[in-house]
């Protein structure tokens, strides 16, 4: 038997109003390829509205003019409650100076509703940070490590979450971020890219997911199937591919695709424009005082 996931119900969006290809961070990225803004909205629009439709709730920060990654909202920063009920939002240190503006617009917004703020680096100094390599799975929270997320920062990842944190090597370039290559599906099952990891990392991935959905780096590349998220039984995805999609259905869960072309373009789908703001510690990861963290 599995149980669903407890989070994954209440999301931080942020409109695509001034969503552009203004540089190329990442390998999907192309300037010359400009998203359509009209058809982005409706993307953006249609997924916020399929959330609550499944009973999700969504929360909206506002866009900055200078931040066109902004609506990646997934990498403002990792947030959860604590166990002492207190609500905790480490920031993320981008690691590309074009991103690193979205960071003002995320600690007002957080500290405006009720969280408390840390920083792993900040303004170039110090670690990086992206909140799009961390996830709760398995007693851990697992965090990838390499084009985006420097090793150093899951030290205080684990600190101040007072977490366990598995470390993950990612090494692949057109998976910078785990979210690219890793979701967590319920309390047993989880998608996975091996591809994405180093060998150690993906066995040590493997070996925490009792049963995992393996696919391929094609598969991970053409479709962003990882890059999905799960409301209870419902999996919101960009696109299924017919391999997994029997899978999938065979435990028990409901495919809902959402059309995600214009973003991307930007090298992110349904998962990078949504930031989970119900992850609560003791819960969904047991409470380690003091942290710890496991490399691979
Ligand atoms: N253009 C953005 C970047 O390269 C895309 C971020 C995708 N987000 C994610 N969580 N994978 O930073």
């Amino acid at each position: 038997m599995s149980t669903s996931l407890t989070w994954g119900r209440h999301y931080l969006m942020t409109e695509p109003t001034h969503y552009r290809i203004d540089y190329a961070i990442n390998p999907f990225m192309d300037t010359e390829i400009q998203p359509d803004p009209a058809r982005a909205r409706a993307q953006w629009d249609a997924l916020k509205a399929t959330i609550e439709e499944l009973g999700g709730r969504v929360d909206v920060i506002a866009p900055r003019e200078d931040s066109p990654d902004m609506v990646y909202a997934m990498n403002l920063g990792f947030a959860a409650t604590l166990a002492d009920s207190r609500r905790h939002v480490l920031l993320s240190h981008m690691r590309f100076p074009e991103r690193r503006n979205e960071t003002r617009s995320a600690v007002e917004w957080f500290a405006a509703n009720g969280w408390g703020t840390a920083y792993v680096g900040k303004d170039g100094v110090g670690p990086t940070f992206e909140a799009g390599d961390v996830f709760p799975f398995a007693g851990h929270l697992v965090a990838g490590t390499g084009p985006r997320t420097d090793e150093m920062a899951l030290k205080t990842l684990a600190t101040e979450m007072n977490v366990r944190v598995l470390g993950v090597r990612t090494t692949h370039s057109g998976m910078y971020h785990l979210d690219l290559a890793f979701c967590p599906l319920d309390d047993r099952r989880a998608i996975i890219c091996p591809d994405a990891l180093a060998p150690e990392s993906a066995q040590a991935l493997l070996d925490l997911v009792p049963e995992p959905l393996v696919i391929t780096e094609e598969e991970a590349l053409s479709t962003f199937a990882a890059n999905s998220i799960v409301i209870g039984r419902t999996i919101v995805m960009p696109s299924c591919p017919e391999r997994i999609r029997p899978i999938l259905e065979g435990w028990g869960f409901t495919i809902r695709i959402v059309e995600m072309s214009e973003l991307h373009l930007g090298g992110g789908s349904v998962r990078c424009v949504t930031n989970p703001l119900d992850i609560v510690v003791g819960r969904d990861v047991p409470v380690v005082y003091g942290g710890e963290v496991i490399p691979t």
